[in-house]
């Protein structure tokens, strides 16, 4: 479990939204090529955090479902996408990435910013992916991004940023044989009246073996997939290991 925290979510609100947002045009216009979405597409964001992608794709005519397990989390998301609210365009649900379902099926489903490499182990993983499966249409297309064991060796640092408005530490751990990486993130973030609040979390991935990726999406009934890079999410790495984050599209018809 790895629900975030309110104090953190605050800071993320700030700090790491902004990456979703920089990453969703490359996704619209993936998703922009299929036909028979002229109609309202529908967007699973699957561990949306703070909302910032649901936020694109709600001011570009989706009805987006935003799933988290942090409640905190799901505030700001909220907040963000108050004006979609009331109308149903948006809904947040608090609910668990590997125990989910929808009431109604939707076209699309992402989940962004190594939010996939927070869950335990390869059982989990699959149970995810089952979940996602049953709640796409048959045409519906997956897509997540996961750090590699490759980008996770580069964790264990230690990295201290400071500016007037936030102090941020990040000291990370990698196990190799554990295939973990580990990052404990705190410091201080200052309050409108100036005083400044503490903030900490410590967070896990999982480095999935990408061929175990494959495996379990097969497992799980996936029709096809392929590990791609974000400027290019139609074309399929030869060696995607030799990344340091891969995008994971994966088709259920
Ligand atoms: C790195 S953030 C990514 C947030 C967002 N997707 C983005 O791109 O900014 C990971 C998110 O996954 C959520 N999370 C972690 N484990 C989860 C789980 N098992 N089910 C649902 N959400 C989970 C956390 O609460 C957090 O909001």
């Amino acid at each position: 479990m790895q629900a975030y925290h309110e104090s953190f979510a605050r800071v993320y609100n700030l700090r790491w939204g902004g990456w979703a947002k920089s990453i969703a045009p490359h996704l619209e216009k993936f998703f922009s090529a299929f036909s028979g979405i002229s109609e309202q597409p529908t967007l699973l964001d699957l561990c949306c955090g703070t909302g910032q992608l649901a936020l694109h794709f709600l001011q570009r005519g989706f009805r987006v479902t935003g799933i988290d397990l942090s409640a905190a989390m799901l505030r700001y998301a909220r907040e963000n996408c108050n004006e979609f609210l009331e109308s149903g365009l948006a809904q947040f649900i608090h609910a668990d990435a590997t125990a989910f379902t929808l009431e109604e099926p939707v076209r699309f489903a992402i989940s962004t910013y190594d939010a996939l490499n927070h869950l335990a182990d390869l059982e989990a993983l699959k149970k995810c992916l089952q979940c996602v499966h049953q709640a796409l249409m048959d045409e519906g297309v997956f897509i997540f991004d996961l750090n590699t064991r490759l980008g996770l060796r580069r964790w264990a640092t230690l990295r201290i940023e400071e500016d007037p408005k936030l102090t941020l530490m990040q000291s990370g751990l990698w196990d190799e044989a554990g295939g973990k990486a580990w990052v404990r993130i705190w410091g201080f973030l200052r309050s409108e009246d100036g005083r400044y609040d503490r903030f900490e979390e410590t967070v896990f991935n999982t480095a999935f073996h990408l061929a175990d990726v494959s495996r379990v999406l097969r497992e799980t009934g996936w029709h096809r997939w392929h590990f791609s890079r974000l400027d290019d999410l139609t074309t399929p790495l030869e060696d995607p290991e030799q990344e340091a984050r891969v995008f994971v599209v994966a088709y259920k018809d």
